[in-house]
């Protein structure tokens, strides 16, 4: 652990300040897929780890979660890494900054980050350009959207986001559960959950819809979203966003305000996994988020009943190798434990 410690304070990235690293990450990724260099070899994904979710064929269930790629700027570099979903976003209608930096921080010693980006991200309408420029691609894209932090009408924020993304996506999700968008995780509650999930449905077309929740949720409040979301037939529930919460912290910038990720958010995230799929039985889908970095992690979720899952903060500790050592520990003990696919272990764990 020690010598894992210092490996990861000796990198080149994580000398800089984090927000200059993730920029320079994505900038060598969009560059790395424009010249065609495959990243990750072809190492045989196994048709074990194929996944049909929400109708839509996911060649394997690790997924990159909303706000590695707010712009798109990077899709097929990401794809190369060997991501079966890339979910870029969060998008708004208009162009915003986002907070006033420094906004992201590594907290090393507890292997997470803290962040308050505030959906920084340079509009919908530029970033649907450059997905609309990309040839095949090698997995499902998901598209996030969000609302303007100073717009007058939340609800017509994400039926504009949902709109537009929707002929450009295999699925649009809609994120209702940033902490650092003042008043938008009220949207998870009573009627106006509902008449958002209606609006947005309409929106969408054809276009599968996913709900990004918040980790930060009572039981109650876990079983009225997930009410709420069978009623208006959402397809998936993405559980969930980062955590307010800072138990178990020791790194001193544990005090910095925003959403906390990583390693720390896995109990808490096992939790509402475990509170969704008792409180919809199975009747949807769910997508688990939150503090997975192993292919053992990921098989956890999987038989607590993900049908996928993402990761963010893992990539930040582990290195963009992750994702293939991920998909050959899954796919070895989803064989040790005789599953022929993905779909056959999800749910196993009961409870
Ligand atoms: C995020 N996350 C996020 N989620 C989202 O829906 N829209 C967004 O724009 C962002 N932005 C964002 C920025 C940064 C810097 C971080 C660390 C995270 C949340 C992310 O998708 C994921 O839900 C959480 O980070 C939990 O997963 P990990 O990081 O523990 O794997």
């Amino acid at each position: 652990m020690a010598e894992l410690l210092s490996t990861i304070v000796r990198s080149p990235l994580f000398a800089l300040d984090a927000e200059r690293a993730h920029a320079l990450t994505i900038a060598a990724l969009a560059g790395w897929a424009r010249a065609g260099t495959p990243l990750a070899r072809d190492c045989g994904v196994s048709p074990r780890l194929a996944s049909r979710v929400a109708g839509l064929d996911f060649p394997n269930p690790i997924g990159l979660a909303a706000g590695v790629d707010k712009d798109g700027r990077a899709i097929g570099g990401l794809f190369a890494l060997g991501f079966g979903s890339v979910e870029i976003g969060t998008l708004t209608p208009l162009p915003q900054a986002g907070n006033p930096r420094p906004r992201l921080f590594r907290l090393v010693e507890d292997r997470a980050v803290v962040n308050r980006m505030g959906f920084n991200n340079g509009g919908i309408a530029a970033a649907l350009k450059r997905v609309a420029a990309l040839g095949r691609r090698a997995g499902m894209l998901g598209i996030n959207v969000g609302a303007n932090k100073d717009t007058a009408d939340r609800v017509a924020d994400y039926v504009a986001g949902v709109s537009a993304a929707a002929p450009h996506a295999d699925y649009v999700t809609i994120n209702i559960s940033s902490p650092n968008t003042p008043g938008l995780r009220d949207l998870q509650h009573g009627t106006a959950l509902a008449e958002l999930l209606a609006a947005c449905m309409a929106a969408r077309a054809t276009t599968p819809l996913f709900l990004k929740v918040a980790p930060d949720l009572d039981r109650a409040a876990v079983d009225a979203i997930a009410r709420a979301a069978i009623e208006a037939r959402v397809e998936a529930l993405v559980v969930g966003n980062t955590t307010l919460s800072r138990e178990g912290l020791r790194s001193a910038k544990a005090s910095e305000s925003g959403g906390m990720s990583g390693e720390p958010l896995a109990t808490m995230a096992r939790a509402r996994l475990a509170d969704f799929r008792s409180a919809t039985g199975g009747a949807i889908p769910l997508i688990a988020v939150g503090g997975i970095a192993s292919g053992a992690e990921a098989y956890t979720r999987i038989r607590a009943g993900a049908s996928l899952v993402q990761l963010y903060t893992g990539l930040v500790y582990e290195g963009p190798g992750l994702t293939m050592r991920m998909l050959r520990d899954l796919d070895a003990l989803l064989s040790r434990d005789g599953f022929a696919s993905v779909a056959d272990a999800v749910g196993v764990a009961g409870g």
